[in-house]
Formats: C-alpha cells, sequence, structure tokens
C-alpha cells in the first residue's frame, strides 16, 4: 500500500526556503519531489491565459480548464502541453494569483489526487501549504518551515535581482504578507502547521544547517 511509502512534508510561508530546503532533501535521499505550489501557480496562469478573472463566483469554470490542463513534470521542470512554463509561473504575479485560486474549495479538491500520485518509491518529499494537515497526514515527518518577514522579502529581493528582476524590498514585504495573510485566513486549508509538525526558524540559518537538521530528524525517525 502507498501508506507504506515514506513522506517528507515541508511546509510554510511564502518565501520562507521551503522549496529550496524540500529539492534539496528529495536529492540528499533520492526521493520523489512535489512542489504543491505549482499546481496553483499553473491553474493561475491558465485561468488568466482564457480571460477568467480569478473570483469564486467563476470557481467552476477554473475547475472545468485545470481538468483539461495537460500538466507534467520533467525533472525541475513544469510543462503544460509542449510548453515549459518553468520560469513564467515564478514570477510574484503568478504567486499572487495562485493564492487567490488555491483559496476555492472546488480547486483544491481537484488538485488532491494529482499530489498524492507523487507518492511513489523510495519515497517523498512534499512542499505546500496543507501537505502536512491535509493532502499526507499520516506522513512520518512533517516539517513547518518560517523566517521572519524582513528575512524572506530580503531572500526574495536577491532573488529576483539576481534574475535581473527589478524589485523593492518595501513592496516586496508588504506583498507576502499580503500573501500569507491570504494563505492563513481562507476556510480551507488555511495554512497552519499539522499538530505534530516540527517547527524551524531559519532566518539565522543557512540552508546547509537546515537541511541538516531535518536529515538528523527523519534519521530519528528511522526504526533502526
Ligand atoms: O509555494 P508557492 O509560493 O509556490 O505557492 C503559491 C501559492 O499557492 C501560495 O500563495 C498558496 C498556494 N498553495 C496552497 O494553497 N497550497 C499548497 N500546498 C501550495 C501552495
Amino acid at each position: 500500500a502507498t501508506s507504506s511509502i515514506p513522506v517528507i512534508c515541508v511546509d510554510g510561508p511564502t518565501a520562507s526556503g521551503k522549496g529550496t530546503l524540500a529539492a534539496v532533501l528529495a536529492e540528499k535521499l533520492g526521493y520523489h519531489f512535489l512542489d504543491s505550489g505549482s499546481l496553483y501557480r499553473i491553474t493561475g496562469l491558465a485561468a488568466t491565459r482564457a480571460g477568467i478573472p480569478l473570483d469564486i463566483a467563476n470557481e467552476a469554470a477554473i475547475v472545468a480548464l485545470l481538468n483539461t490542463l495537460p500538466i507534467h513534470f520533467e525533472g525541475s521542470h513544469i510543462w503544460l502541453g509542449n510548453e515549459d512554463v518553468s520560469e513564467l509561473i515564478r514570477t510574484e504575479e503568478a504567486g499572487m494569483n495562485a493564492s487567490k485560486v488555491s483559496a476555492f474549495p472546488a480547486v483544491r479538491s481537484a488538485l488532491i489526487d494529482l499530489q498524492r500520485n507523487f507518492r511513489q518509491l523510495p519515497g517523498l518529499v512534499a512542499d505546500g501549504r496543507d501537505m502536512g494537515t491535509v493532502i499526507f497526514p499520516e506522513a512520518a515527518l512533517k516539517v513547518y518551515l518560517t523566517a521572519s518577514a524582513a528575512c524572506r522579502a530580503e531572500r526574495r529581493l536577491k532573488q529576483l535581482i539576481s534574475k535581473g528582476i527589478p524589485a523593492t524590498l518595501d513592496s516586496l514585504r508588504a506583498d507576502l504578507e499580503a500573501r500569507d495573510a491570504r494563505d492563513s485566513s481562507r476556510t480551507v486549508a488555511p495554512l497552519k502547521p499539522a499538530q505534530d509538525a516540527l517547527l524551524l526558524d531559519n532566518s539565522e540559518l543557512t540552508v546547509d544547517t537546515s537541511v541538516q537538521t531535518v536529515l538528523d530528524w527523519w534519521q530519528s525517525k528511522q526504526p533502526f
């Protein structure tokens, strides 16, 4: 049964470094990797392109569209049909649009099976907001990763600047606080630590230290 396949959940707010931590863990352990946020990002992108306003009144239309999307994952690349959307979905605007569609209950339900199908041998590291609370509630290890808003805005600024995308610290911080507020206050699967999650604040930690901390936690869960 898939329930015996190990899963490590990494949940937390925007720009907390979940994606980086989860991807490195998956690589070190040789596990599969689920970037669940990319599914909401693609949904937002496709709906916007189809001219559907991201409003709850259009929930059914967005789900109908989502059910037709040819989404494929290939390593760290994400394809929509024969278009590589990996970069396109990483913009701040795509993040905000993802946050909007992710508050629609029917959009969330439509994505449940797709996410659970990532649970394959030898194991899975899943990155998101509700991995530990909703998608894989029985996961053996749940990490809730946080960092101060100031830290997260700073990191996001560096990321964007290194890609040549102009941005300011104040507007990034305002955006991520708005996104946190929406993600935490929605009624379905709000952003919050699972009851059995281990909290890790990486404001003052390097990526290596965070990775090692989680690997140690994982080791201590092993039955040998
Ligand atoms: O992790 P991310 O920044 O790519 O996620 C983009 C948005 O998608 C995020 O603001 C909220 C939503 N999301 C979600 O609701 N549940 C998840 N498991 C992952 C992302």
